[in-house]
């Protein structure tokens, strides 16, 4: 059986880097390097999935028959996604950086699987517009999984796009109708917000046990004030931040 995992929500299947690098090389000619399949998992972990399958094997240990143990997953497909880090558009939206399932696994549905796991968390972690990906002009395949299954359109046709001079289609496909409709959550949080507040005047378990320690003490009793310090996170911080300074020359 083939399970589709996240790459790198609890249980993390990072381990599984190398193989899917191997999978890409495999079956594609667009490879990368492995920290850029590492930049993906840690900055979109909820994006990218991996396909494996764990063949059970019984175990040596003792003559149990019911001892099976399972062998360390094999890779047989994965779906490297991204959200867009500066959309030319202005309009967040995801990109598909890479897809691909081994021959042995092929037309059992696992791209498909992958890529609909990817395109519903865009939509509903990221609040994503769309997503989009480049294709080869060549490549059947991958084009009616796109277009005929899942529904992308063409936007447009890149010329030379690939390294060999093959053309690429861009191709999008909406994802606003896998948004969640956060309208009913507010709704009910509000009214269980009520229903606590209500509560707490009249059913006696309020809390009423007196401060202890630094925390929960009351607004005029004499607590540390939290230091507030601004710092630089993400894009903001160039290049030249992140050097280490030499603290030897304040001294
Ligand atoms: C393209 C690729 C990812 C499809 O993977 P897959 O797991 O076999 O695809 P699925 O089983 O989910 O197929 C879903 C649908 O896509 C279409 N499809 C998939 N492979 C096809 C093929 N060889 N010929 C025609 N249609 C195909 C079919 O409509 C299929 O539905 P169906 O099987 O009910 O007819 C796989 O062939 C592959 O890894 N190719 C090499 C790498 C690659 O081209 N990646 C895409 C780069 S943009």
């Amino acid at each position: 059986m083939v399970d589709i995992v996240p790459l790198s929500s609890y249980p993390s299947y990072m381990s599984l880097l190398p193989s899917i690098q191997t999978c890409n090389i495999t079956n594609l000619p667009e490879n990368y390097f492995l920290k850029y399949y590492l930049y993906h998992a840690l900055t979109w972990p909820q994006l990218s999935f991996v396909a494996v399958v764990r063949s059970p094997r019984k175990s040596n240990r003792n003559n149990n028959n019911s001892d099976y143990i399972h062998d360390y997953p094999k890779v047989v497909g994965y779906v490297l996604a991204k959200m867009e880090e500066e959309p030319s558009d202005g309009v967040a939206h995801g990109h598909i950086t890479s897809l691909s399932v081994m021959r042995t696994h092929r037309r059992l549905g696992v791209a498909e699987r992958l890529m609909r796991m990817s395109q519903r968390a865009m939509a509903e972690s990221h609040r994503a517009h769309y997503v989009s990906l480049h294709v080869r002009v060549s490549n059947t395949a991958a084009l009616r999984l796109y277009r005929d299954t899942l529904g992308f359109e063409v936007e447009k046709v890149e010329s030379k796009y690939y390294a060999d001079g093959e053309d690429a289609y861009a191709m999008r496909r909406d994802l606003t109708p896998l948004w969640l409709d956060w309208s009913e959550d507010k709704t009910a949080s509000a009214d269980k917000t009520a229903a606590d507040g209500a509560g707490e005047k009249d059913d006696g378990y309020a809390d009423e046990g007196d401060a202890v320690g630094d925390l929960g003490g009351k607004n005029d009793e004499p607590q540390e004030k939290e230091k507030m310090v601004r710092v630089k996170v993400g894009r903001g911080l160039g290049v030249g931040d992140l050097v280490e300074r030499n603290e030897a020359a304040n001294r």
